[in-house]
């Protein structure tokens, strides 16, 4: 995609330093070479130098050994981390042996190196599940201030350049939250509204999705996307929020018309807010399937350093490009 290329670019010119917890896997390691290669970000790898260094060995690769290596066992830095992580968690009760044990988990000292400043942003989740790689970052780095949510975007290009943005679209939450209240719903709307400025530069126009369009039905489920709608253009006047809205009504000109002759997005949105996890995940997924859409993400939003997952099944080019992702969060935080 092209904007990958654009953020590769700005990345360049900051040279964010961008760990990578999980480095003696392979895609891992691959991915660090390419970027290292192509010169857009600094890379920390977690883990044994000795097993990191015969791995990009037996791979064959040639600049790993630019990347900094932080061995979790001789690390200088540990006892630091730990008093830092029993101070955070003293309400919760953490104790220093427990503090101890969960800084030896390359995830938690990730996101200890964010903390304190020794990293800008992290990318994981190519050995780890999405529970695993988040947690930490909630406990430690926490979310933005004033925000309680964070959620995950994808952004969605597809082949039918008729749809969004000439094909690209911004798509929420697919990835963190399952059942958001009307308020984090629309926390969620204003989070994907400014990553889509920020990444993509461009106005969005954003779509509260339903099965109803401005009334067509009555249900509970319908009222919290109205009440989400209605909170979501109070917190941010200056953003195009509209809803509810089926996603016939939200993309195609005629039917948005049709259902909802007032509406600015209808027909014309470039932005999906989806009312749940399981709509949000199942969407995304549909699209990138069936529609041949390429899925990039998820990236994560509402986080108060760039944190951002993968997924199991990922590429090296899925990691190279949420490393792009995660160094321009940095420069536009
Ligand atoms: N935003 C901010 N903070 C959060 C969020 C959130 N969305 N969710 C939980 N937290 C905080 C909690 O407040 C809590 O903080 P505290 O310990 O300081 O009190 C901490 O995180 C842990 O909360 P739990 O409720 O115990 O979190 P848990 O670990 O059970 O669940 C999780 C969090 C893992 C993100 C859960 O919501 C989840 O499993 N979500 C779905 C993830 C997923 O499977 N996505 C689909 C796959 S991804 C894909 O397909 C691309």
């Amino acid at each position: 995609m092209k904007f990958i290329e654009e953020l590769k670019q700005k990345a360049r010119q900051t040279q964010r330093r961008i760990v990578l917890p999980e480095a003696p896997e392979e895609r891992t390691l691959r991915a660090a070479d390419t970027i290292l290669g192509e010169g857009f970000a600094q890379i920390i790898l977690i883990g044994d130098p000795g097993e990191i260094n015969d791995a990009a060995k037996g791979f064959s690769l040639k600049n790993i050994s630019k990347a900094t290596i932080i061995d979790p066992a001789k690390y200088e830095k540990i006892d630091e981390y730990v008093e830092m992580m029993v101070e955070i968690r003293k309400k919760k009760g953490l104790t220093r042996e427990e503090a101890r044990e969960l800084i030896k988990d390359p995830l938690y000292l990730s996101v200890m190196m964010i903390k304190a400043g020794d990293a800008d942003g992290e990318v994981a989740g190519a050995n780890n599940a999405t529970g695993d790689v988040l947690r930490p970052a909630f406990q430690y780095v926490k979310t933005v201030p004033g925000v309680s949510v964070v959620s995950g975007a994808f952004v969605m290009g597809i082949p039918n350049e008729e749809f969004g943005e000439n094909g690209l679209m911004i798509f929420a939450d697919c990835a963190v939250h399952p059942d958001p209240t009307a308020q984090e719903l629309a926390e969620i709307a204003v989070a994907t509204g400014r990553t889509t400025q920020a990444l993509l530069g461009i106005e969005p126009r954003i779509a509260m999705l339903s099965f109803s369009t401005k009334g067509s039905a009555k249900h509970e489920v319908v009222d919290r996307v109205i009440e989400a709608t209605k909170l979501a253009q109070e917190m941010a006047p200056d953003l195009k929020i509209d809803g509810e809205l089926q996603v016939d009504a939200a993309i195609v000109p005629a039917i948005g018309k049709k259902k909802a002759p007032d509406s600015e997005i209808a027909g014309n949105a470039n932005v999906f807010v989806f009312p749940d996890l399981q709509s949000g995940n199942i969407g995304y997924k549909l699209v990138q399937r069936l529609a041949g859409a390429e899925a990039i993400g998820p990236i994560l939003q509402g986080m108060a350093a760039p944190i951002n997952d993968l997924s199991r099944g990922c590429s090296v080019s899925d990691i190279v490009n949420l490393v792009a992702i995660t160094a321009n969060q940095v420069q536009n935080r």
